[in-house]
């Protein structure tokens, strides 16, 4: 595929679309989100982290006719068997409230009676042509669980996950040192690596 000069990221979140604009800047790649032009959002009704990240692009990039970058990510947590994983926005209801989710995810673990705290976050990027090319990558970070929550400078479920190798949790990181070592920049790195290099 010839570099791209234009992607229409494949979201309606306005962090997310700035967060993606900022990675593929220093490529020279304009950015333009699914909302700004428009486009319906479409259900997230896949199971796994592949298949929504893949309808997402697959909906931007056909009714665009540009190429689609989608995202999709969550929170996996060893004990719940994968959970809150693909649900990981919706465990925070209509609200968003994530200290709810924070405190589902505490509870549901007390019930499991497991004293494993290990977790991981998840990003699956997909990335669609207008013409019918879907390519997947998934990046990924492993690290475990605290309570009480700590931190203030991260989003989501970032007070309660402490990477490996750290003793702080991602919402007290400096956002740049939480980028370097992210899912989204896992992700991306490979997504960037076969693309743009
Ligand atoms: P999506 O918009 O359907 O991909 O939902 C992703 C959800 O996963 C977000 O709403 C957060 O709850 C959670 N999540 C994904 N990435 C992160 C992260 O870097 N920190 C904290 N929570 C995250």
């Amino acid at each position: 595929m010839a570099r791209p000069t234009k992607i229409v990221v494949a979201s309606h979140n306005a962090g997310k679309v700035r967060e993606i604009g900022a990675l593929l800047a220093p490529f020279g790649i304009e950015t333009v989100s699914a909302g700004d032009l428009g486009l319906p959002e479409p259900e997230e009704t896949g199971l796994t982290f592949q298949a929504n990240a893949e309808l997402k692009a697959r909906a931007a990039a056909d009714a665009s006719g540009f190429l689609a970058l989608a995202d999709d990510s969550g929170l996996c947590v060893t004990a719940l068997d994968g959970d809150p994983g693909i649900y990981s926005a919706r465990w925070a209801g209509p609200t968003k409230d994530f200290d709810l989710a924070m405190k589902k995810v505490e509870q549901a673990l007390k019930e499991t009676g497991s004293s494993d705290r290990s977790a991981a976050f998840i990003c699956g990027l997909a990335l669609a042509t207008p013409d019918g090319d879907m390519d997947y990558f998934e990046g990924r970070i492993a690290g475990a669980l605290v309570w009480p929550p700590r931190g203030d400078k991260g989003f989501g479920y970032d007070p309660v996950f402490v990477a490996d190798g750290y003793d702080i949790t991602f919402a007290e990181m400096d956002p740049d040192a939480k980028h370097a070592i992210s899912h989204r920049a896992d992700a991306f790195r490979q997504l960037t690596d076969v693309f743009l290099k």
